[in-house]
């Protein structure tokens, strides 16, 4: 039996991308201020800035594109998505959203107020922008490992209990809930083990606390579970699935991961209170609960993808890539996030770029650098999405200078991961020659969505 793990799937439609030479591409960075964001999809080759949205649906999804039912009012596509929902989840009351920072805004808006705190492992940028706009405040309490790029632990995204329960016993009057996100993006897209969700439900249960999970990749953490937490080997993804649903009192997801759409999101919640006044918000602000932001054919995409996401050999594929990747990175000699998560592998700039000092903006440096060498584009998760420019002219630098390989799902076969590895440790015996790079022009929030460039 060969050991090879393949794509499950074969190809029926193609796009072509475009190679270009690296004069263009020297180019066109200039042309977009040496900001990847800012750069045209058609110039890129390899497009690694996000896993959210990306992906490619299956023939079955695009089948079911064409029977969406798109009612104003009740439409079958909404009963369809909610049937698969409740099966999967068991929360009493589904609402559709246009994407997962939506889900976010509703939830906070109608269940946290002024002054309130919301423990997470880690707090994705949007999950915990939308609770500070809600006037709350997020805590991370991921434990030690989970913030160590080279320490090897199975599930970095646990929560540290201790200090959960610290926090619990400390402001336990501010806390209208815990959460929980699945896999901790923030930290290198790693699992959560059962275990420590059920640890972390019933300490919050003890304190009189529901559990909210935020579960944009729980089919990569269930399967993960399945792969690597003792007594799980025997069980499906979906039934370790639902018992992870089962331990919280609702989720809020952003589809555009596992649920391999290309746009779509939910909240889940059994709580009456909190259902009315989200439903409420629902048409304030996207739409009639049986459709919130999506069209009917988006949902009925999303009904099927939720079920294909599940499915046991596509999960399989799906966590070797980035293990695939991560062995040919560190077998180059690159350093990375140990172990790779779910859906993207995180490079250690600094560890890359060692003669650049944090003024350089290394990780920013290294995405660049990746262009030019090879048309691939990653994200920056350094000092420029995570520093600060003060007003007395000062900077504040991030602890970590990471560039995010993040991959579409179902999207590129096995000879663009090694064409990317191959770069990727081509450029490794460059390094040297790889320059910093000024800010010339930023903006207060997001900078780095925007950000004009120039070489140090
Ligand atoms: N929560 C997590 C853990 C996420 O990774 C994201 C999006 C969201 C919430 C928000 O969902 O984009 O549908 O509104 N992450 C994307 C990324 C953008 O590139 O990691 P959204």
């Amino acid at each position: 039996m060969p050991r090879t793990i393949i794509e499950p799937f074969r190809i029926k439609s193609v796009e072509p991308i475009r190679m270009t030479t690296p004069e263009e591409r020297a180019t066109l960075l200039e042309e977009a201020r040496l900001n990847v964001f800012k750069l045209k999809a058609d110039d890129v080759l390899l497009d690694f800035l996000t896993d959210s949205g990306t992906g490619a649906m299956s023939a079955k999804q695009w089948g079911a594109i064409m029977e969406g039912d798109e009612s104003y009012a009740g439409a079958n596509s909404f009963f369809r998505l909610e049937a698969v929902l409740k099966d999967l989840t068991g929360y009493k009351h589904i609402i559709p959203t246009h994407q997962g920072r939506a889900a976010e805004r509703i939830l906070f808006s109608v269940a946290t107020k002024k002054g309130d705190i919301v423990p997470n492992n880690t707090h994705f940028d949007t999950t915990r922008a939308n609770l500070e706009y809600a006037g709350g405040e997020g805590v991370d309490l991921v434990i030690p490992e989970g913030l160590q790029p080279k320490t090897r632990h199975p599930f970095k995204g646990n929560m540290d209990l201790g200090k959960l329960e610290d926090l619990l016993k400390r402001e336990g009057h501010r806390i209208p809930f815990g959460m929980m996100t699945l896999t901790n993006n923030s930290g290198g897209g790693q699992p959560v083990s059962l275990a420590n969700l059920r640890a972390t439900s019933a300490l919050l249960k003890k304190y009189g606390k529901p559990l909210v999970l935020d579960v944009c990749r729980f089919a990569e953490n269930a399967m993960f579970i399945k792969m690597r937490e003792e007594g799980q080997q025997h069980r499906s993804v979906k039934e370790i699935a639902q018992e992870i649903f089962s331990l919280a009192d609702g989720c809020t997801m952003s589809a555009k991961k596992d649920g391999l759409v290309n746009i779509g999101g939910f909240l889940a919640l059994n709580d009456e209170t909190w259902v009315e006044a989200a439903k409420n918000m629902l048409i304030l602000t996207e739409g009639f609960p049986t459709y919130g932001g999506l069209a009917g054919r988006d949902l009925n995409a999303l009904a099927v993808g939720l079920e294909e996401g599940l499915h046991e050999d596509y999960l399989r594929y799906r966590l070797r890539t980035a293990e695939y990747m991560g062995e040919k990175l560190l077998a180059g000699g690159v350093s990375i996030v140990e172990p790779t998560g779910g859906h993207a592998v995180y490079i250690d700039a600094k560890a890359f770029l060692p003669h650049l000092k944090p003024e350089d903006y290394p990780a920013w440096s290294l995405c660049n650098a990746l262009y030019l060498e090879a048309g691939i584009r990653g994200v920056e998760i350094g000092s420029v999405m995570f520093g600060r420019h003060l007003d007395d002219g000062s900077e504040t630098y991030h602890a970590m200078e990471l560039v995010r390989l993040a991959f579409p799902r179902r999207m590129y076969t096995q000879s663009h991961f090694d064409y990317a590895a191959e770069a990727i440790c081509e450029l490794k015996a460059k390094a040297p020659t790889v320059r910093g790079v000024r800010i010339v022009k930023q903006s207060r929030y997001l900078r780095h969505f925007t950000a004009e460039m120039r070489w140090a």
